[in-house]
């Protein structure tokens, strides 16, 4: 089995849309090991983020990340890093594929961020070190 972490960001919990992501994650039938709404100081965004510092985008996304709460989820499951992140698909919420959770809820709202309403890790290395800096 493996785990990673999966972020619903503020735009996601704003817009009411947890219990949606959440039961698109649980009908793909991956496991919830822990579950909690945090609110990220920047020193845990800055952890986070480390590889897009220096990026146009990169403040943008950290002040975003600190407009309100989000869902931080350990999810496990096989090859789950690979199945959350199609279950999210592509990063741009506005050509995202519909089936996906950024294709079905997500668009642009016309801010310098990608509103893409969830976080999934990459590899896991990632998963591993972001697990970390949000479970501890
Ligand atoms: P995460 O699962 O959130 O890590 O998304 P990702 O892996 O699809 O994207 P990536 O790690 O490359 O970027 C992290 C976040 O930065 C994205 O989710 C977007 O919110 C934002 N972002 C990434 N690339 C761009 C970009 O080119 N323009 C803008 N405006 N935002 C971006
Ligand atoms: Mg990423």
């Amino acid at each position: 089995t493996e785990e990673t972490l999966v972020l619903v960001k503020p735009d996601g919990v704003a817009r009411g849309l947890t219990g949606t992501i959440l039961g698109r994650i649980e009908a793909k039938g991956y496991a919830l090991v822990d579950i909690r709404l945090v609110e990220p100081d920047r020193d845990v965004l800055a952890a986070h983020y480390a590889e897009h510092e220096g990026k146009p985008f990169y403040e943008p996304l950290i002040e975003f990340m600190m407009s309100g709460p989000s869902v931080a989820i350990r999810l496990a499951g096989d090859r789950v890093i690979e199945g959350f992140r199609s279950l999210a698909g592509t990063t741009d919420p506005t050509t995202a594929a519909p089936g996906t959770i950024r294709g079905d809820f997500g668009r642009d709202w016309g801010l310098k961020v990608q509103q893409n309403l969830v976080h999934g890790s990459d590899s896991p290395e990632s998963a591993a070190r972001e697990l970390s800096i949000w479970f501890g």
